[in-house]
């Protein structure tokens, strides 16, 4: 046996057989491919904020002069401003590189190898990719044909042998963007479980449910500032934890998981607010223009949304063929063809030009 073939089997065998998560292909890589400008490429395929972060943002982190030590390590003047945009004592917040950070150290703070986590697909693919990368198994619990959950289903399976920890919920849901009403989540707090709220998306759909942490010990929720504050490119995200989660979530945080140009674009985000609220009344009346126009084509059938974006069912078309031709002509959307959505694609919600511009590239095809 080689050495080579030795340090192979090195590797956690459950890691090895594991396929290749596919990149995202970087913007500029796309650009070339496309042979499109940049500037001329119209990305609707990953919820991103169309108007960017507040320009507040930019001379924050002009000013910046520290650059060359380690960050605070309980980011603490971004949960002090966190705590009065979210009305959360400061003790419940806890930041992450991104909300996905979270994601995982909730997963790992809880589940051992062998431990379940419920998913309720489709949803967001992270809560899966960090269950099964920690050696947890993903029991799925499907949503119904009009996306809701199947409550019944869930209690069940609370009460058989597979034991689940957590249950990961998402509200609006990622790709539909249809909430969680509250009978529900008080349902699903009253079982054996964590429910883990992941609100990504709750600035363009209304009420946070986070001073619900307030009342219940099984309860987290997730926030971002990849969405409302257009700082996806940061990673900043945070997580509103009972105390007793929160001690044990601190222990096996990276020290240094928030780096000082998310932290410092974080605060000035915070600090500029009612501009960004702007940003998403815009997106949100521009949700509205979008829902109209798509169910204006025979070809698609739109489901109404609380979040940035706009899932649509492609009928007697092929949705991946339509995904490539839009490509093609430099608008680029999500196309998904799993089992749990065939045939679909999701539509993040652009600027007035780039609905019209998507719409006319639409009535072409
Ligand atoms: C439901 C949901 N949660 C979390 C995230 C990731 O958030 P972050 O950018 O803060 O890691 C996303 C990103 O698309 C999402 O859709």
């Amino acid at each position: 046996m080689s050495l080579k073939t030795i340090y192979q089997n090195f590797v956690r065998p459950d890691i090895a057989d594991m396929a290749p998560y596919t990149p995202i292909v970087p913007f500029d890589v796309l650009s070339k491919r496309l042979g499109i400008a940049s500037e001329n490429i119209i990305k609707l395929d990953a919820n991103e904020n169309p108007y960017g972060p507040s320009r507040r943002v930019y001379q924050a982190l002009a000013n910046e002069t520290y650059y060359h030590i380690y960050p605070d390590p309980d980011s603490t003047s971004l949960r002090h401003a966190l705590s009065q945009y979210t009305d959360i004592d400061a003790n419940h917040i806890v930041v992450g590189h991104g909300a996905d950070e979270l994601i995982d150290l909730i997963i790992r703070l809880f589940i051992a190898p062998g431990d379940a986590v419920i998913n309720c697909p489709p949803t967001f693919g992270m809560y899966r990719f960090d269950t099964e990368l920690n050696g947890g198994s993903t029991i799925n619990i499907e949503r119904k044909a009009d996306f809701s959950l199947d409550l019944d289903s869930i209690v069940a399976l609370t009460h058989n042998a597979s034991n689940p920890k957590i249950i990961f919920i998402t509200s609006p849901n990622n790709p539909d963007g249809g909430t969680l009403d509250d009978a529900c989540l008080r349902r699903l707090l009253e079982l054996p479980l964590i429910v883990v709220l992941d609100e990504a998306y709750i600035e363009f759909a209304g009420r946070s449910r986070a001073d619900w942490v307030l009342a219940y010990e099984n309860l987290i929720v997730l926030r971002t500032f990849s969405k409302w504050a257009g700082l996806a490119g940061l990673r900043v995200g945070y997580g509103i934890f009972p105390q007793w989660i929160l001690s044990h979530l601190l222990k096996i945080k990276q020290p240094y998981n928030v780096n000082l140009a998310g932290a410092t674009a974080a605060l000035a985000s915070l600090s500029d607010v009612d501009y960004l609220r702007e940003n998403v009344q815009k997106i949100v009346e521009e949700r509205g223009r979008l829902y109209q126009a798509l169910q204006e084509f025979d070809f698609l059938e739109p489901y109404p949304s609380e979040a940035n974006f706009i899932l649509s069912r492609v009928i007697e078309r092929n949705a991946a063929e339509l995904k490539a031709a839009l490509a093609e002509r430099g608008i680029l959307i999500r196309y998904f063809d799993t089992p749990h959505l065939r045939d679909h694609v999701r539509i993040s919600v652009g600027t007035p030009s780039q609905t019209s511009a998507l719409l006319k590239t639409l009535s072409t095809l």
